[in-house]
């Protein structure tokens, strides 16, 4: 039999496979079915937690252990606040008593939608409409057309003022940050390098000493005592991390990072609710999707200095690796060492979308991106890893990495 004849027999078969193929997207999403879970039985979630913990006796895993329980933090109420976007001409005026948004609609109970899609668009809309942290502070400076500007809240081409909502609590109406506001500068997931939230703290207690005391794009997030304000992280590569936080306090994964949001909403505004659990999953769906939009590492001659100069340490799809001792990188050290997250250990940081990134190091101590990060003469001390390159093959890794 000659192939030409043989030929509509084999066509049906592929056509018969194609149907199967076809009917596959009714197999549930495994995204979905993990989300659904979560949602519905607080067991799924604190087994996560427990398995993600990488060192359980930190100030940050202690508090978890104890709380995250459906007795304590499950028993709060959970948030779904009414919000209305700040806009860049309510500069100067005083809080709206109207046009405040209940933006999930009917989802009254804890429900998540059904697939992959719905859950994602959830997950932007919280991560630029879900209040993060309501912060009063932010009244004197928003009364303030340049006090607005200096904090660094720049409008968008909408005129929405760096992510920040207003948001009806008990007795008022307050502005609140969103996640958007530190962890967007118009791309979703870059860190927004302008946002300085201890400058908002100290312009509105009048202290011009004090002002700024973190810097832009910098903010200290433990209340650990120690004084190590960290620089806004970029999410767009969250998946590709294997732990979360600088000082790798949580190992990664789609339900550890839910949860890792879930707790860290419920501490930041004083245990007072939780984010409703849809919400939480939702946006780590969301954060999970980001990596999406990275390009994948090039070839080229700087690929071959990074193999050779970086790559035991920043491997893989993710350009991330396993955590390294703290002594082993010398950057400043007191995230790492921090008595609220410290494991001992420095995360390996993805290095994908680092092309974007000015702030480096868990400090922000490099301001410069990655050119300054390659330059023997830089001032921040530490990681000095392909300083002592050619000249030649440090501009051919240089521009290699910006092409990430
Ligand atoms: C006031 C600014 C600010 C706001 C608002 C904020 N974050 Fe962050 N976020 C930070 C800082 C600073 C860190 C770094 C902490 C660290 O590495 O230990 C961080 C870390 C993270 C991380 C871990 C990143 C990593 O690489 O390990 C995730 C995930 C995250 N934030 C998600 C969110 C989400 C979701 C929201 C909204 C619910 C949010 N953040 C709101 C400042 C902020
Ligand atoms: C011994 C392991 C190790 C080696 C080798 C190494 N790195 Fe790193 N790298 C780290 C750690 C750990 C950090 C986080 C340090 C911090 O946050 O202070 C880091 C941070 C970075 C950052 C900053 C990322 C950010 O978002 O803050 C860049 C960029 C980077 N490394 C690039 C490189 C390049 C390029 C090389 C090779 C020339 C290299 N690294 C070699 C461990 C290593």
């Amino acid at each position: 039999m000659s192939v030409v004849r043989r030929a509509p027999l084999l066509l049906l078969v592929l056509a018969a496979l194609a149907c199967e193929e076809a009917a596959a997207p009714d197999a549930p999403d495994p995204l979905a079915v993990d989300g659904h879970a979560f949602v519905a039985e607080p067991a799924v979630g604190r087994a996560a937690l427990e398995a993600s913990l990488v060192d359980p006796t930190n100030g940050y895993s202690a508090l978890r252990l104890a709380r995250y329980t459906p007795e304590r933090w499950g028993a709060l109420p959970a948030w779904r606040p009414r919000v209305r976007a700040i806009m860049v001409h309510e500069r100067g005026g005083s809080p709206p008593t109207e046009g405040f948004e209940d933006w999930w609609g009917a989802r009254a109970d804890d429900a998540l939608p059904a697939d992959r899609a719905g859950i994602e668009a959830l997950g932007a809309r919280a991560f630029t409409h879900f209040p993060a942290q309501v912060v009063p502070a932010l009244r004197s400076v928003l009364g303030d057309a340049e006090a607005a500007t200096t904090v660094g809240l720049i409008p968008d081409a909408d005129g929405r003022l760096s992510g920040l909502v207003w948001v009806e609590v008990p007795g008022g109406v307050e502005p609140a940050l969103t996640c958007a506001t530190c962890h967007s500068d118009g791309v979703a997931g870059r860190p927004n390098m302008a946002f300085d939230l201890g400058a908002v703290y100290d312009l509105a207690a009048q202290s011009r000493t004090a002002r700024g005391r973190w810097g832009p794009g910098r903010v200290d997030v433990t209340g650990d005592g120690v004084d190590n304000p960290t620089a806004f992280p970029d999410l767009r590569p969250i998946r590709f991390q294997t732990h979360l936080h600088r000082a790798a306090t949580v190992r990664n994964g789609l339900l550890p990072l839910a949860v890792r949001i879930e707790t860290l909403m419920i501490t930041s505004t004083g245990e007072a609710w939780r984010p409703p659990r849809s919400v939480a999953f939702a946006l780590a769906a969301y954060l999970w999707s980001m990596g999406d939009a990275l390009p994948p590492p090039a070839d080229g001659a700087g690929r071959a200095v990074f193999d050779a100069t970086c790559a035991r340490c920043h491997a893989g799809e993710g350009l991330a690796g396993a955590p390294v001792p703290i002594d082993d990188v010398g950057t400043a050290d007191a995230v790492a060492r921090s008595p609220d997250r410290g494991t001992g250990r420095w995360r390996v940081p993805s290095l994908r979308g680092v092309a974007d990134r000015r702030l480096l190091f868990a400090s922000g101590g490099v301001r410069g991106g990655v050119e300054e990060l390659l330059d023997p003469d830089r001032a921040a001390a530490g990681h000095p890893f392909g300083l002592d390159l050619p000249a030649v093959e440090r501009r051919a890794l240089v521009g290699w990495l910006e092409g990430l």
